[in-house]
């Protein structure tokens, strides 16, 4: 079985600067070492956007010390990102777009940063990115999961809705078309949510910092909550995929010796 780590919305800040009173630094790492801990054996990270608060050098820098050397490492960006600064730590300014052969599946991350849009903090696959995609989806040998930062529809949380991806519904279509996209997994909402836009299923992860207030319906995307971080974890095997959500808390598990299942 291979096992693909997920962290989302890091929103990593200089050194000394926090978010709702959290530091973003110490969560990520402690997001890290706690999934790290609980499976030891990871075949992949992946950073799935918002990786900086603010995009600049400073922040991208403090991400980079974070970063683990022992695995790979992929990441996306998210609206909270920067190319320019992004590009200036990790010299590359490409599209953030990566294509992974991993247990017989095919993962798609698709950067959805769009920077100077009409609507502030939603998303959007520009042409280019649409080409690339449709190669991709077309190339696939079999099974494909989608990671984009942001969601292709509504996920319910009417603040968050109103920034999803702009062409969602029309990217949405072409998984359909391929009749190969398994499930798509998001960032951006700071909330575990899993649902399906039609016939298309969809989970998305919590930040590993702050997180939305649980609430549905009119909301507004100003307000964060304190509550532990958390990560999703991809356990493949054989082209199949299974999404696993966890919280950042708890003490390590404890043996039941009267238990012989769960
Ligand atoms: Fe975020």
């Amino acid at each position: 079985m291979k096992r693909v780590l997920i962290l989302s919305d890091p929103h990593l800040l200089p050194p000394g600067e926090r978010i709702v009173g959290l530091d973003p630094a110490a969560r990520f790492s402690e997001a890290l070492a706690f999934a790290r801990a609980r499976q030891p054996h990871v075949d992949h990270l992946i950073l799935l956007g918002d990786l900086t608060h603010h995009g600049t050098v400073a922040e991208y820098e403090a991400l980079k010390a974070l970063l683990p050397t022992d695995i790979p490492v992929t990441m996306t960006l998210g609206n909270h990102d920067r190319r320019d600064g992004f590009a200036t730590v990790f010299e590359d300014g490409a599209f953030q777009n990566h294509a992974l052969a991993i247990g017989g599946l095919t993962i798609l991350i698709l950067d959805t940063l769009e920077e100077a849009g009409p609507i502030l903090h939603a998303g959007l696959i520009c042409a280019e990115r649409e080409k690339w995609l449709i190669d991709q989806l077309a190339r696939a040998p079999g099974p494909v999961v989608v990671l984009s930062h942001h969601p292709f529809g509504s996920v319910g949380i009417g603040g968050m809705d109103k920034i999803a991806l702009r062409n969602g519904v029309h990217i949405a279509s072409l998984f359909r078309a391929s009749g190969k996209v398994q499930l798509c997994v998001h960032g951006h909402v700071h909330r575990s949510i899993v649902g399906a836009w039609g016939n298309l299923a969809y989970a998305v992860l919590p930040s590993t910092c702050h997180q939305a207030p649980m609430q549905v319906g009119e909301t507004a995307t100003s307000e964060s909550t304190t509550e532990p971080g958390g990560y999703g974890l991809l356990a493949i095997d054989q082209g199949q995929a299974r999404l696993l959500i966890d919280t950042v808390t708890g003490p390590p598990p404890l043996v039941d010796h009267d238990a012989h299942s769960a």
